[in-house]
């Protein structure tokens, strides 16, 4: 697959996405500014690679794209909110997100807080309309799982919480990288062979996300310390000046640089062991590309970040 071909192909199934998202939020309207905040925040941008990533393995396992489209929309959804309560200032305290002002900073914080547990219970509530096999009921358990307190939820606690603790050990940063941005990331793979009804596959599922998870967090920690606010919609330079617990704080830029390399390629090891996994491939390896040595090479990422 080309990279021109690649890029195309990551642009239709962005838009695609987004016209059904466009479709599902039309039917929302609240007598307050709930809706529009959550709109606010969904519609802002963002690479939707959750969404990609969901809707390309699902279509490698060959499932009709109408039974995927909900699961890619309810897990956007959950990462959306994440991004809200990520940003408050009880959790980040970051006033930029997407390009634009965070949620809190345009609708107060009270709002952003209901925006998210509203984006949060909005994810369920669209699956659950449209679903009726016992394969999506798994699938919608496994979503769960990977957003609760056996996942994202708990991966965040264990963030805040290395702010105050001295134990800054390679395998406090796995934990909870493998919770905070691992299971979302994981959703993807293993909610979608559940959907295939291919049980068996998750544990491989499980571990493509995992891996990937770490490299997609590694790569998020790098360009908080390389790239500019107008790169990456966020504010820059702020893990280091909070002093937070980082990839590049406990192993510097250079190595994070090889772990991520590394972590690549056991990703795309597992991957290529499945049919029809080539766009994925490429996409996991953009990830890669993103650090190489030249420096930070977002032009040919193909994604925007
Ligand atoms: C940001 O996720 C939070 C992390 C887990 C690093 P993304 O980098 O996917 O953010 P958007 O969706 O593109 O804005
Ligand atoms: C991941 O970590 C956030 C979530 C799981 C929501 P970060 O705090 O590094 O994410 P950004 O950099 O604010 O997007
Ligand atoms: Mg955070
Ligand atoms: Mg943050
Ligand atoms: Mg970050």
């Amino acid at each position: 697959m080309t990279k021109a071909e690649y890029n195309a192909k990551y642009a239709a199934i962005t838009d695609d996405f987004i016209k059904y998202s466009e479709t599902v939020f039309g039917g929302i309207s609240t007598p307050n500014a709930l809706a529009d905040a959550m709109k606010y925040s969904f519609f802002a941008g963002g690479k939707r690679i959750r969404p990609v990533l969901t809707i390309a393995f699902g279509d490698a396992l060959g499932l009709d794209k109408n039974v995927v489209m909900p699961f890619a929309f309810g897990l956007e959804c959950i990462h959306t909110y994440s991004l809200i309560h990520d940003d408050l200032p009880a959790m980040d305290n970051d006033s930029l997100r997407r390009g634009k002002p965070s949620c809190h900073v345009k609708y107060g914080e009270a709002t952003a807080l209901l925006a998210g547990d509203a984006l949060l219970n909005f994810a369920f509530e669209h699956i659950l309309g449209v679903i009726s096999t016992k394969n999506e009921i798994n699938a919608l358990k496994c979503l769960a799982d990977c957003a609760g307190c056996r996942g994202m939820v708990s991966g965040q606690v264990s963030d805040k919480e290395s702010e105050n603790s001295f134990e800054k050990s390679e395998e406090k940063l796995f934990e909870t990288y493998e919770l905070k941005t691992g299971k979302l990331l994981t959703a993807p793979f293993a909610m979608t062979a559940l959907l295939k009804g291919e049980k068996e596959f998750v544990h491989v599922a499980e571990n493509i996300g995992n891996n990937f998870g770490k490299a997609f967090q590694f790569a998020d920690d790098l360009k908080d310390v390389l790239l500019s606010s107008e790169q990456t919609g966020k504010t820059s330079g702020k893990d280091a000046r909070e002093r937070k617990f980082t990839s590049v704080s406990v192993y510097g830029v250079a190595k994070v640089k090889t772990e991520i390399r590394a972590l690549i390629g056991k990703t795309v090891e597992e991957l290529k062991k499945l049919p029809g996994t080539e766009f994925l491939v490429c996409l996991v390896e953009s990830i890669d590309e993103f650090v190489d040595a030249k420096g930070l090479n977002t032009e040919s990422s193909g994604i925007k970040i």
